[in-house]
């Protein structure tokens, strides 16, 4: 995707509109657990302030469901805004209205506005045309930088490019595009994806996507067992997809037909109950009790696939291998992390799709030795499936 960028255009005393995505967790106290969204969106709102523009920022923050909840404001962010840019911040009241005009007209070069939560409007999410409009009002030009939001189609990302002369994809988009899409478009081989998580239905279209790319999967996460089952395997108590046993075994076979090297785990950690307080084991995939749950892949697949990532050039990573929000369960992902982490010394370039597997890659204290870690959890899933993003298509080519 050939965009125009944050570096072709002037910013110098415009009011530069930008949406970013500064939807980031925040603990009961309002104290934000990871900030790194917002410090990836440094480079952009660093680039216009140093070029003397006036930077509106807007972003939603969770799911408020049209309706303004103080749960939801972004003061926080302004806050631990202001801290990293060392610069004040001032925060709007609300993201459209005549109030927010007069202190967007006010405002000088140099300064910021973070405009408050889209979400409080339902016109955000129903990318309602007049909304979009007001939006647009607000800047002279429009800058996208909210990649983990960009597979929406929403007023802030898709229906504001049809009211604006200038709509440029930020610097964060365009690390995101270079990474994930170099990975798709021409990876250096031996190219190895790492597929988990709960379930086949959630990963099938970029599975299938992947499989025109790929040399060789790793499958990791409960939905193994789907896999086990249709190979007839007992698997316990494990979580299971009844309705894609038919699809798992349709996977292997066009793994098989496209001489992609498909590996399922050797061993899994077996558990009573998926809780912290269990005693746990390794076992064969062939002996699970009829009473085990499996929680996460064992130390012989975790060996195997250390040695496969090691053998490659580029890694992409999507998805935990086991529950690794429990410690005890946590081993295979970590050791994953850890091999990425390897590969990335021996210079290989590692990709991690966000979300969880962003998480775990941070839970292990590695995600400085990772090539690139994507902001975004849905968008980058999206966009491994090969979907186009609206939020990126919508703007100038
Ligand atoms: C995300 O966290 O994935 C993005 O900010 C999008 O949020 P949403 O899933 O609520 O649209």
């Amino acid at each position: 995707m050939q965009k125009k960028s944050l570096s072709d255009i002037s910013t110098q005393g415009k009011r530069v509109l930008m949406r970013v995505d500064f939807n980031v967790p925040l603990d009961d106290n309002k104290k934000i657990t990871d900030d790194k969204r917002i410090v990836e969106s440094l480079p952009s709102i660093r680039k216009v302030l140093d070029d003397g523009g006036r930077l509106i920022l807007m972003s939603h923050l969770g799911r408020p469901k049209g309706k303004v909840n103080p749960e939801y404001s972004l003061a926080p962010v302004a806050a631990r805004l202001a801290e990293l840019i060392d610069c004040p911040v001032t925060m709007a009241k609300d993201c459209v209205g005549t109030e927010v005009m007069k202190q967007v007209l006010a405002m000088q070069d140099g300064e910021v506005l973070l405009l408050e939560n889209l979400r409080f409007h339902a016109e955000e999410e129903g990318n309602d045309p007049d909304f979009s409009r007001e939006l647009a009002s607000l800047g002279e030009v429009y800058v996208n930088d909210a990649f983990g939001t960009a597979h929406r189609a929403h007023a802030s990302t898709e229906g504001i490019t049809h009211y604006v002369q200038t709509a440029v994809a930020g610097f964060l988009i365009e690390r995101e595009l270079i990474y994930l899409g170099k990975a798709l478009q021409e990876p250096e081989r031996p190219f190895v994806a790492i597929l988990g998580g709960s379930k086949i239905s959630g990963k099938i279209d970029v599975l299938e996507n992947l499989f025109k790319k790929v040399d060789t999967v790793l499958i990791g996460g409960a939905m193994v067992f789907t896999f086990f089952k249709a190979q007839g395997h007992e698997i316990g108590k494990s979580l299971v997809e009844e309705s894609k046993i038919e699809l798992a075994l349709e996977i292997l076979d066009q793994a098989k037909q496209k001489g992609i090297k498909l590996l399922l785990p050797t061993d899994v950690i077996l558990a009573p109950a998926v809780a912290d307080n269990v005693n746990f084991y390794a076992a064969k995939i062939t002996d699970i009790p009829a009473d085990m749950i499996g929680v996460d892949i064992g130390p012989e697949t975790a060996e195997i696939y250390r040695n496969e990532i090691l053998a490659s050039r580029t890694v992409l990573w999507n998805g935990p291998m086991g529950v690794f929000e429990i410690d005890n369960f946590a081993g295979g992902t970590m050791a994953v992390a850890r091999a990425l982490a390897e590969a990335t010394t021996k210079g290989a370039t590692t990709i991690i799709g966000g979300g969880d597997s962003a998480a775990a890659i941070a839970k292990a204290g590695l995600a400085s030795e990772m090539t690139h870690i994507s902001t975004g959890g849905g968008a980058s899933l999206e966009f491994l499936e090969g979907k186009e993003l609206p939020g990126i298509s919508a703007l100038n080519d």
